[in-house]
Formats: structure tokens, sequence, C-alpha cells
């Protein structure tokens, strides 16, 4: 069914037995969500890029790219659960839909046009549905190099040279903990080709700046939100933690303590050396961040939910201006949630005790609310909800940088650049991903579908089946969905549930 050739924007791609991804997808592509003119993302975009006056900004990138620039350069292991199917959009073997803007950096790093730069993106994985969660967001990526040679020429020490630097970053009022050496040998390690004095200037040149472009953020969402008494006039903090991706080390996090909560804001480190080494500025060390654009403009706006940023609503999109200081945003409505449940037993192949394919555990039981039914059969409520409930429902946030989970494997970031080998994961029919049901439940209901969560999963003692229940919350954003409308939806994804996942259903 699916077609051989496909062209995006004048590009044609030959697909294969690897092409997973749905033309709802392809036909997202063209918006560009952080280009338009006063969309909270690109307000956002603007806000952090005035922060690093002087970084050459790339904007427009197209998305789609080689496993190579995607994975290979960057120093992922081949089993590396980003390269599965379940979890990436590819158009063929060798081409996918970038996961992060990252997959820039090597190319970037190549054309050798600035010491700094920043990349906005859109950016594409397959991943749960929840108002936090949609398989296109947004990222900035920014990175600053500096020439050893260069440093030679001037008669200093490049660590110098960055120190200098380093004085010139705006100075910021903030408490910040920061208490962990600049290296962990084994958690954290110095590069080979590192000294220690170069990464303790990096790092500190990483670290101050990064830390005035949260505090410029998080005191203009303060500025939002203070409207009422003076309760949360808890003093920003910020943290440093230490993390682990493939393509730095050593590597962080940035938190921020933000109403009550510490919240984890971008992902950071030292570019791994064989990058520049690749990309032909061996001369060359720096640090890279990477940060998820909707996490941060749903902070500043208190938007409760993902989908709205691609909302063509002017009660959305009226809102917001680039000309105007950042204001809370103000819920048009909440429509009514109408949840409808779906259980099947799995095929028997993939149920089988061990089956390679994880299956997720239910991260919380679905809260029991008034709407929510026990059976498929329940009717929908069909008045809107009051203005307390939206605001009762805005505590969840998309992931910072949303990521990518660690290798199965030993950390491998040593060797960035591994040997050309075959296909990593080869395609599977066999096993279930609940990736795969989040994908029909949007191929089937586009952004009327809210959340999807796993309520139930058991196996049967005798014939060793697997049984799933899955919670599937419709609701619009713009308008009150009639009970014929969800049924519909809800009849066609359990049709499709049989047809795609050869599921059977209870
Ligand atoms: N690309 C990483 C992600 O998507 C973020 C990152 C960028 C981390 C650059 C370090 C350096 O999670």
């Amino acid at each position: 069914t699916l077609p051989k050739e496909i062209k995006i924007e004048g590009k044609s791609y030959q697909t294969d037995e690897w092409m997973n991804t749905p033309s709802s997808i392809l036909s997202a592509i063209p918006r560009r969500l952080h280009l338009q003119p006063d969309h909270p993302l690109t307000i956002t975009r603007k806000l952090i890029e005035s922060r690093f006056p002087g970084y050459k900004t790339h904007n427009d990138l197209f998305p789609i790219v080689t496993t190579g620039q995607n994975f290979d350069s960057l120093g992922f292991p081949l089993d590396h659960i980003g390269r599965s199917r379940t979890d990436t959009y590819y158009l063929n073997k060798e081409t996918v839909l970038r996961t992060h803007t990252s997959a820039h950096q090597a190319d970037t790093f190549r054309n050798n046009e600035t010491e700094g730069y920043l990349i906005s993106a859109d950016v594409y994985r397959r991943d749960a549905i929840d108002r936090s969660h949609y398989p296109i967001f947004h990222q900035m990526e920014g990175a600053r190099t500096w020439d050893r040679q260069q440093a030679e020429k001037e008669g200093k020490t490049l660590a110098q040279v960055i120190w200098d630097d380093v004085a010139r970053i705006p100075k910021h009022d903030v408490a910040v903990e920061d208490p962990n050496p600049t290296f962990h040998a084994e958690r954290n390690p110095l590069q080979a080709t590192h000294s220690p004095e170069e990464v303790e200037a990096i790092a500190a040149h990483l670290k101050r700046s990064l830390e005035d472009m949260v505090v410029t953020i998080f005191n203009a969402a303060k500025g939002a939100t203070d409207t009422g008494p003076a309760s949360d006039n808890e003093p920003l903090k910020v943290r440093w933690v230490e993390a682990y991706f493939p393509f730095t080390s050593p590597s962080w996090e940035v938190e921020v303590f933000w109403q009550g909560d510490w919240l984890e804001v971008l992902g950071c480190g030292i570019v791994s050396q064989p990058i520049l080494n690749n990309a032909s500025v061996p001369n060359r060390v720096g640090w890279a961040f990477g940060i998820g654009l909707e996490r941060i403009a749903m902070l500043l706006y208190s938007i409760p939910d993902i989908r709205l940023f691609w909302s063509k609503d002017t009660r959305f999109l009226s809102q917001f201006s680039e000309q105007k200081p950042i204001r809370r945003f103000v819920p048009f409505s909440k429509y009514p949630a109408c949840f409808k449940d779906v259980s099947f037993w799995l095929r028997s192949s993939s149920s089988a005790a061990g089956g390679a394919a994880p299956i997720h555990p239910p991260a919380t039981p679905a809260a029991p609310t008034k709407q929510s039914p026990t059976s498929t059969q329940t009717q929908c409520p069909d008045a809107p909800l009051d203005h307390a409930s939206v605001a009762a429902n805005s505590a969840s946030l998309p992931p910072s940088t949303a990521a990518m989970p660690e290798a199965a494997g030993p950390a491998a970031n040593t060797s960035p650049i591994p040997p050309a080998a075959p296909a990593p994961i080869p395609p599977s029919s066999s096993s279930f991903h609940e990736n795969d049901v989040m994908e029909i439940a949007r191929e089937v209901c586009g952004d009327l579908v809210e959340d999807v969560r796993l309520t139930d999963e058991f196996v049967h003692p005798k014939t060793g089946r697997r049984s799933m229940c899955y919670r599937i919350n419709y609701r619009s954003l713009e308008r009150t969905l009639t009970n014929e409308e969800t049924n519909q939806l809800h009849e066609q994804l359990r049709a499709l549930l049989v047809e795609r996942l050869g599921v059977e259903l209870r």
C-alpha cells in the first residue's frame, strides 16, 4: 500500500521495506512552525537567539537526512534504540526524518563558517500520545568552537583565548548549583586529545552562556505568570547535572527550579573530537547544546497541550505577538473528553515469553475521572468543561530535548565513528511495539486524540497469550466531538489495529 517513490518539496526518494512514514507526517513538513510569524515557537526561538549574538543561525535546513548524518556521524552505536523503526521515521534503509538537530552538526562544522552557530528545526520521532508528546516537535542546537592554531598565532594558549571570551558573557545573579567536578573518570571522561585546562575553559564558557540564556527565558516566563498575589515568588534556581550523549563528553543537563519542581531544560557537552576531525576541522574544539522549543514555549506561555502549536484557530494564534511582551495563554475552552477502551490479544508469535519487543509499562494508571468509562460503550459528555479544569490539567510538559534513550549496550563514546556495517535492526513485522498503536491512533484521529495509555496488560496463564488494554482519550481542541463521530473513530481504530498488527480484539 505504500508508494514506491515519494516526492517531498521537489526531492524524490525511493522507498523500501524500511518505509514507515505516514502521509500525515509528510504533509506536515512544509508547516515550519518555527518560522511562522508571531507563532509562539518563533517568538521562543528569537528570544533564545537574542542571547547568542554573533552566532550564525540556520533555520531552514531540510528535514530528510541520511542515517549517516542522524546517527553514524555522531557515534551512535549500531544497537542504539534510536535507530529502530519503532522510534524513527524511515523513508528507506538509509534515509530518515531527522530525529534531532544534531543531525546537522558534522556538516555545519565542515562548512566552518563561524565560531558559533544555532540551528532551529522541526524534528520527528515516533512516540507516545499525550498532552506533551507529538511526533513532530522543534529543537534548537547551538555550538561554539575555537581554533588551536589561531590561538597559537595570537601567542596565547587556547585556554587563555576562551577565558577572555568567558569574561564577555553577561553576568546574572541567579543561584547556581554545580557540585560535580568537570570530569568523572567513568561517567563523564575527559577526551583523549583534550587537556584539562582547555576543557575547564570550554565548560565555563558553555555553562555561563547557557545560564544566561536560561535565566533570560525563565525571567520572561515569571513576568508572564506573576499576575496574582506573590504566591510563587520563589527565586529562580539553576543546577548542573551529569548526563550522557553519544556525541559529547563530558555531558550535562541544566535543570531549573520552576513552580516547585526541578525541570530538565536542555542537554549539552564538549563536542566529541572525532566529529570535528571527520569534518576536516581537527584544530577546533568546542561545546554543543540542544533544547526542545515546545517545552520552553509551554512554560513561557502556560500552553497546556502540545497539539495547540499546530492549531490554525485564531483564538490560539491571535494571543501571540513578536511585538508584545510575553503574556500567559488564556485557554479559549476545554471541550469534553471522551474515553474509550480497546482490548486485544497479541498475535501468539509476539506474545511468546521474552519476545524481542519491549513493552513499556504503564507509566501511571489512568486516573479515574467522571468521564472515564469501563467499557467502550460509554456516552461522551456534550457540554464544554469550565476553565478551572483546564488549569488543573496543565501540569505535563514535553521533555527538555526529548533526549533519545541510551543504547542498550555499553557506552561507546570513545569511538564515535562506528565502522560501516549492515542495517542494525532488520525490519520486523512480527513483534508488537506500543508506538505502532500510537501511529494507528494518529492516522485515524489526527489531532482529535489527546492521549493513549496502556491501562491493563496480562499474560494468559494457560495459553501464554498476552492481552493489552489501551484507553483512548478523544478530545478536540476546537469543538465538541459528537458521540457518533467518536464511535466512528473508535471503530476505525479497532479495525486498523487488526489489519496492521494482526491482533485479536476481545
Ligand atoms: N541531540 C540531543 C537530543 O536530542 C541534545 C544535545 C545536543 C545534547 C547537543 C548534547 C549536545 O537529545
